[in-house]
């Protein structure tokens, strides 16, 4: 699925998507560093929605304040139980494809 056009992301953006279904809202980020990741955008704790958070560079769980590393989706700190489910990205040309779920490390 083509989500956004890379050249739209500056570094600290976030943008919401749905994948693979509508409904299934994901999120992608050009982290501080530049770097474009993507996760589901449900916290593992109890699916409240995940916001980038610029000032930390993490992704934040406003619900119970849980935190998620931006660049693995591990849990930082909070009650989240698991990692935050990542989407595997594909740059073509300017184009951001999602391609698919990344492996956890469970699976
Ligand atoms: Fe995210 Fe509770 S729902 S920390």
């Amino acid at each position: 699925l083509r989500i956004a056009r890379a050249s739209e992301l500056a570094r600290g953006d976030a943008l919401v998507f749905s994948y693979p279904e509508d409904g299934d809202d994901c999120m992608v980020v050009r982290t501080a560093d530049g770097e474009l990741v993507a996760y589901r955008q449900q916290c593992t704790h109890l699916s409240c929605a995940v916001v980038y958070s610029r000032e930390h560079d993490r992704l934040d769980c406003p619900c119970h304040d849980g935190a998620f590393s931006v660049r693995t989706g591990a849990v930082l700190f909070g009650p989240p139980p698991r990692p935050l489910p990542q989407i595997l990205l594909e740059q073509r040309g300017d184009e951001i494809w999602a391609i698919g779920p990344a492996p956890t490390e469970e699976s």
